[in-house]
């Protein structure tokens, strides 16, 4: 089989790590990359070892030699430009978040399905044996009925200048990391959340710095998310049934950041044995691109990420977040299926 050509949109600093994950692989090659600066996007080239460099993102699209794009654009940019890419024919591996609003969620899959293109939401971590071990324990009823998750990812910025700290460009943390958090309750859970509430600590900006959101769901299952710009890195899953409990990293690339590890408690009392389960790790840009490979290449169970109607549910989670952080009041998710 020969390898998918990726090219990518944007000299971005996450695709500079996404190229050298990608390097070992033998089911996708980056075989280009483009910039709005023709300038930009040489040096880029060089500096990964891409053969191919082009000064604008419409000739990348336009590139017969070129099956799939990997979108790292900033967050209001993931939209358009992978319904342009979808619409030219191409597969879209897509950075989380996947869009800034459900409606654009729904509508970039809806572009795929007419042009009969794969898009899909990156999130490396779902392609590690570590979560997909934390997903067959909680799928074969390893701890019990579900009550109470929590997640949290922080990582501290304060860069005024960086994408993150920028209104115009969909920052925030709850875009950035809280998407992570988010999507890790909804990988366990199955679904999206009927009502959530939250509160927010504002950056001077005018983004998110830090946010705790519930998320309440129609079978009595409560969740808790958190996520920051303000504290040093963390990053944490707690799922807890009737007859166990999980806890994990849910790391992208691990042992960068702990040991891909699933710690379970089976037995509901303080003396039942806890268990450290050893994973392999790796990683995760080249295990998620390897199995956007295999989804492209026709084997849909390949693919380990997150289902359209999946990243739909998480952008209506965000969004009604995001709606009552602004509000102060609790939002039902639904008010956000179009
Ligand atoms: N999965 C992960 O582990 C992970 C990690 C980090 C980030 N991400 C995601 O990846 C995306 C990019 O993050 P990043 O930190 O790599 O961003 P970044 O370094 O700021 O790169 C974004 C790129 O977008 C292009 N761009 C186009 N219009 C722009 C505008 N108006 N303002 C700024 N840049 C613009 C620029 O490329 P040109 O100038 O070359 O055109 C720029 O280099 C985000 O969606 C983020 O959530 C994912």
């Amino acid at each position: 089989m020969k390898p998918l050509r990726i090219g990518v949109l944007g000299a971005a600093n996450i695709a500079r790590a996404f190229i050298s994950g990608v390097a070992p692989s033998k089911k996708v090659v980056v075989a280009a990359v483009a910039s709005r600066d023709m300038a930009k996007a040489e040096a880029f080239a060089r500096d990964t070892g891409v053969a191919r460099s082009l000064g604008s993102y419409e000739a990348l699209l336009a590139d017969p030699e070129i099956d799939a794009i990997y979108n790292p654009l900033p967050n209001t940019l993931h939209a358009e430009w992978s319904i342009r890419a979808v619409k030219a024919g191409k597969h879209v591996l897509c950075e989380k978040p996947l869009a800034t609003t459900a409606a654009d969620a729904r509508a970039m899959f809806a572009a795929a399905r007419t042009a009969g293109r794969h898009l899909v939401e990156a999130y490396p971590y779902r392609a590690q044996a570590q979560t997909r071990k934390l997903a067959e324990l909680v799928a074969t009823g390893a701890i019990g009925r579900l009550h109470l998750v929590r997640s949290s990812f922080g990582v501290y910025f304060d860069d005024r200048a960086n994408i993150r700290l920028r209104p115009d460009v969909g920052g925030g943390a709850l875009l950035d990391a809280g998407s992570y958090a988010v999507s890790l309750v909804q990988l366990v859970a199955g679904r999206r959340p009927e009502r959530v509430s939250a509160n927010a600590q504002m950056f001077e900006t005018g983004v998110d710095r830090s946010t705790v959101a519930t998320l309440e769901f129609a079978d009595g299952l409560l969740a808790q998310i958190s996520c920051s710009f303000a504290t040093a890195y963390h990053r944490h899953a707690l799922v807890a049934g009737e007859t166990g409990v999980i806890e994990c990293t849910y790391l992208n690339h691990p042992p960068v950041g702990g040991p891909p590890t699933v710690t379970i408690r089976r037995g509901a009392k303080v003396a039942d044995p806890v268990e450290t389960i050893e994973l392999p790790g790796g990683n995760g840009f080249l295990a998620e691109a390897d199995s956007f490979a295999d989804l492209v290449a026709g084997a849909p169970a390949g693919w380990t990420g997150a289902t359209p109607a999946e990243s739909i549910d998480i952008a209506m989670t965000l969004e009604a977040i995001l709606a009552a952080v602004r509000t102060g009041q609790p939002q039902r998710v639904d008010a956000f299926a179009g």
